[in-house]
């Protein structure tokens, strides 16, 4: 099966061994043209199907909400994509069934089926911290589809604002500043919703030793997690919606 990963600055995929829930091959970027409108991203898209000269169902992740494949929102990608029926645009491009789901929904499945989340009961929030926040809300393993946790509002300003890793870039944080932070927003996030568990995904959750130690032990109740997927866990999501196409 093959997945696609279509994020704020990169658009990833490889080919998935969804017996292990691993990649099968190694994967393959380009770089999130900007703006990042649905033509030229769908050009990204092309080049890395093609890249692997992948000819079967393709799953895709898009960091907005999807409802049966139309794309609603579009908060770091280019606002042609609201309203769009992204699934029959990247099928006619490619000339491949298409399944297109939520980034931080289809990392979230495969984290708590592959991952840090895998076999975990009551409720489950799966973060990835990127660009911007994405939630994935599951209870005894089912997703709540679409949910978007990363635009809570937080002292007047939109989290994911305050609290993404781009915002800790482009604002030099220090580990221990943004981590508090994340913090405030995990802790705004358990007094609404009460999980048992967070899993914390992104590229930023390889360096967890870094942040997760400010997190600990400051009146959080639920236990805090690094994703185990990391950043492939949107291709492997992906990949297993399209092999149920
Ligand atoms: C979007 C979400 C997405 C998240 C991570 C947010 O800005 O609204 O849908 O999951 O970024 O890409």
């Amino acid at each position: 099966m093959f997945g696609v990963d279509i994020g704020g600055t990169g658009i990833k995929g490889a080919p998935v061994d969804l017996d292990k829930g691993g990649l099968s091959d190694e994967r393959y970027k380009v770089l999130t043209p900007h703006p990042a409108t649905p033509d030229a991203v769908l050009d990204g898209v092309h080049d890395v199907v093609s890249h692997f000269g992948w000819s079967g169902p393709l799953g895709v992740t898009f960091p907005g909400v999807v409802a049966d494949g139309v794309t609603r929102t579009a908060a770091n990608v280019d606002a042609g994509w609201i309203g769009l029926d992204a699934r029959k645009a990247i099928s006619d491009r490619l000339g491949l069934p298409v399944v297109v789901l939520n980034d931080a929904d289809a990392a979230g499945v495969a984290e708590m089926t592959f991952g840090a989340g895998r076999g975990h009961g009551g409720t489950v929030i799966v973060l990835t911290l990127g660009t911007g926040i994405g939630s994935a809300v599951f209870v005894d393993g089912r997703l709540l589809p679409n949910t978007e946790l990363g635009h809570l509002e937080l002292h007047g300003h939109d989290a994911e604002k305050r609290a993404s890793v781009k915002a800790r870039e482009d604002e030099d944080l220090s580990w221990e500043h943004w981590a508090h932070r994340l913090r405030k927003y995990l802790a705004h996030v358990e007094m609404l919703f009460s999980p048992d568990l967070f899993v914390l995904g992104g590229g930023i959750s390889r360096k967890a030793d870094k942040f997760l130690p400010y997190l600990h032990g400051h009146g959080l109740s639920a236990r805090i997690v690094p994703a185990e997927l990391q950043n492939n866990a949107g291709i492997v999501g992906a990949a297993m919606a399209a092999a149920k196409l």
